[in-house]
């Protein structure tokens, strides 16, 4: 069967009836090894039917039954109490995270298990077994209560991946104190609003992570950052690199000063489940980023019981998840979820392609990792540096594959199963989101059959549907909103600081109705097959999935216009082979400035700056106006249309002035 590399993800664009037939006639089928499913936690389809239904007929009391598994102090009172749009899981019980992560594995065989096998990406590798990770905690925690952090307040870790960055978030989540993990690859401006915007008091971070051989400064560009953070007391520095820092007198502290020589007992916080664990940030479809507020109780249970059914996880694995801890997916399936499970997880400093594009597979072979985690288009990068480079190792202690982050193309699909999993590793592709915090949508690997493209069905205890925007179901086939019908346990509970923007993004679309109770919308179409399978169509907002990551358009807008050229601008994807999409931006300059290659390289290190490398446009396209409709609203559909097909033949009777998008059009043929 031909499939394309890729297809576009935006649903108002004329190329997704393209990509829905083009998955339409994906027939290939793949059931799991009847090994796997003998030593499977659900080992057959009819198991797993039982499960979902059993789930469904009393969706509280199937969560209360897994949040049995975790460790309490006090049990609850309440498994869910839910007021439109706000729900509390297990409201009255107290528990405490790294107590779950740690404290219960210590008892014993288990605490000399590996927890983490870290591997620079200068080739160090540093093992820690779980009553090592677990004195290292103690210890951070007791470092930052003698800084006077307290219950409740925030703490910003902007690092790279190296375990103190697992450390200190746990220390955090031990002493009742919220993370703020931001990604170490954003500029110090974007740290500057999420470090504002949370009102963290203490920020940890490095002196510099290392990139492709080379030393990035985190240290520096967190000075410059927390020059206009009012409300952070310290700083704390890892010297990962051994680089010289300057310290300011009084704030800043090096970690092996604070930590090193601290207690390694510390009594752990007995926290309600509603406290407050972390506050992540992700890109919005207007303006500045949002702060997703996960609890303790209900995001621990569903990271915990997802983490073992969706990878199987058995004692012996080695298990891989290549996201950065800085986004979500570090945060429940390279830290929470294996950890709580007792698993050794493996972590990986630095670029897959390091020395070699063969680093990951070596990585592989070295440590006998079993299960192995990534997004589509990171596949899409191995595919592209080709077979040679897993073929040189022997990867055949993977048992089981996983991808996340974007619809995976079939080609890609196939290659993972062929080339990486050998043909015998059961490929499980996880819907969720930042939101969710858990996996939502996903095969489970010894009960599933599943086909190249598609995430399957939602996951026992979770309810999901495609409806159309009249709040009716979808037939099947038919493209609609996914939706989420019943509140589950590791859902976000607000946007911090904005409970308005929280309702009007996520509970403003489906508001509660005589039909029903109100629904969760994801912002994702989607359809179901005949078989019941949920295919995600893309982002139905003006957010765009660029390498896995979510980036609203508009953020990016604002940050060019910031700069002193701009007039205008206007941000829209088209589909990227390996990417899975790439930025076009759109640009008006303002009176005597000229269009030229250096200009549009400045804009490009303009937004860098501003937001990170990962939000620049591949591509500035310098226009004399940009279509609008007659109350001036920027009509990113039709620049959208432009950029994937060459042409915009949509409705464009609302459009102000045709001319507009006639010499775009034209540009585009230049
Ligand atoms: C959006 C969430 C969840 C962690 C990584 C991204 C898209 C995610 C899949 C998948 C198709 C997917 C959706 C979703 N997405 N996983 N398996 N198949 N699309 O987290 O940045 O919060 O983005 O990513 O569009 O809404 P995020």
């Amino acid at each position: 069967m031909a499939t394309r590399a890729s297809g576009s993800r935006n649903t108002t664009s004329s190329s997704d009836a393209d990509r829905i037939s083009s998955v339409l006639s994906e027939k290939r089928r793949f059931a799991p090894p009847a090994a796997f499913s003998a030593a499977a936690h659900v080992g057959s389809a009819r198991a797993l039917s039982a499960l979902r239904a059993a789930a469904s007929a009393n969706v509280v009391a199937f969560w209360e039954e897994k949040a049995r598994d975790l460790l309490w102090f006090r049990h609850w009172k309440k498994p869910l109490v839910w007021k439109h749009p706000h729900a509390q899981w297990f409201v009255g019980g107290t528990t405490n995270a790294s107590v779950n992560c740690l404290d219960r594995h210590l008892g014993g065989w288990r605490r000399t298990k590996a927890a983490l096998i870290w591997e620079g990406e200068m080739g160090e590798v540093r093992t820690l077994t779980y009553q090592q990770l677990h004195g290292q905690v103690c210890k951070a925690a007791n470092a930052l209560l003698k800084l006077g952090v307290q219950r409740g307040d925030v703490v910003a870790i902007y690092m790279g991946m190296v375990p103190e960055t697992v450390i200190a978030m746990l220390a955090c989540a031990r002493i009742g104190a919220t993370h703020n993990v931001i990604f170490g690859g954003f500029s110090s401006e974007a740290v500057r609003e999420r470090i504002n915007d949370s009102g963290a008091v203490v920020l940890i971070t490095q002196d510099a992570t290392v990139r492709r051989g080379s030393f990035v400064e985190l240290k520096s560009a967190a000075d410059a950052a927390v020059k206009k953070c009012p409300t952070i007391r310290h700083m704390v520095v890892l010297s990962r690199c051994g680089i010289h820092c300057t310290m300011k007198r009084g704030r800043d502290l090096w970690w092996h000063d604070v930590v090193d020589g601290a207690s390694p007992i510390n009594e752990p916080a007995q926290l309600d489940a509603e406290h407050p664990l972390f506050i992540l940030y992700t890109s919005g479809s207007t303006g500045k980023p949002k702060g997703i507020l996960h609890t303790t109780g209900g995001y621990l249970t569903q990271v915990a019981y997802t983490t073992r059914m969706v990878f199987d996880l058995q004692e012996d694995d080695v298990y891989f998840c290549t996201a950065d801890v800085g986004w979500i997916t570090g945060h429940s399936y390279v830290v929470y979820g294996p950890l709580m499970n007792g698993a050794t997880v493996m972590i990986y400093e630095g670029v897959p392609n390091y020395p070699a594009p063969d680093r990951m597979w070596d990585i592989i072979e070295r440590h006998a990792v079993s299960i192995f985690y990534t997004a589509p288009t990171a596949i899409r990068s191995f595919m592209k540096w080709g077979e040679e480079w897993p073929n040189r190792h022997d990867l055949s202690s993977l048992r089981l594959l996983g991808t996340v982050g974007e619809p995976i193309n079939p080609e890609a699909w196939m290659w993972y199963h062929s080339v990486i999993g050998g043909g015998r590793c059961p490929i499980v592709d996880t819907w969720w989101q930042t939101e969710t915090g858990a996996i939502m949508i996903s095969p489970l690997p010894g009960a599933t059959t599943t086909t190249p493209g598609t995430a399957t069905k939602p996951l026992p205890g979770i309810e999901v549907d495609v409806v159309r925007k009249d709040g009716t179901p979808c037939k099947s086939n038919e493209g609609g909103l996914l939706v989420v019908k019943h509140p589950w346990p590791s859902m976000l509970r607000t946007i911090y600081g904005n409970d308005e923007r929280y309702r009007a993004a996520y509970w403003s679309e489906f508001p509660k109705s005589r039909n029903h109770p109100g629904w969760y919308f994801t912002g994702d179409g989607a359809r179901r097959d005949a078989d019941g399978n949920i295919w995600i169509i893309g982002r139905v907002d003006d957010v765009v999935n660029v390498s896995g990551h979510r980036l609203g358009t508009a953020e990016i807008e604002s940050a060019l216009v910031s700069h002193p050229r701009v007039a205008e601008a206007a941000v829209v994807a088209r589909p990227d082979e390996v990417k899975g999409n790439a930025l076009v931006a759109f640009v008006t300059l303002k009176g005597s400035a000229k269009a030229s290659t250096a200009l549009s390289e400045e804009l490009r290190a303009h937004v860098a700056k501003e937001i990170g490398p990962i939000a620049k446009p591949e591509e500035i396209r310098f226009a004399e106006a940009l279509p609008k409709t007659r109350s001036g609203k920027i009509m990113r559909r039709l620049l959208r249309e432009l950029v994937t097909s060459g042409t915009a033949k949509g409705d464009v009777t609302t459009l102000e002035d045709a001319g507009v998008l006639e010499r775009l059009r034209m540009q585009e043929e230049e």
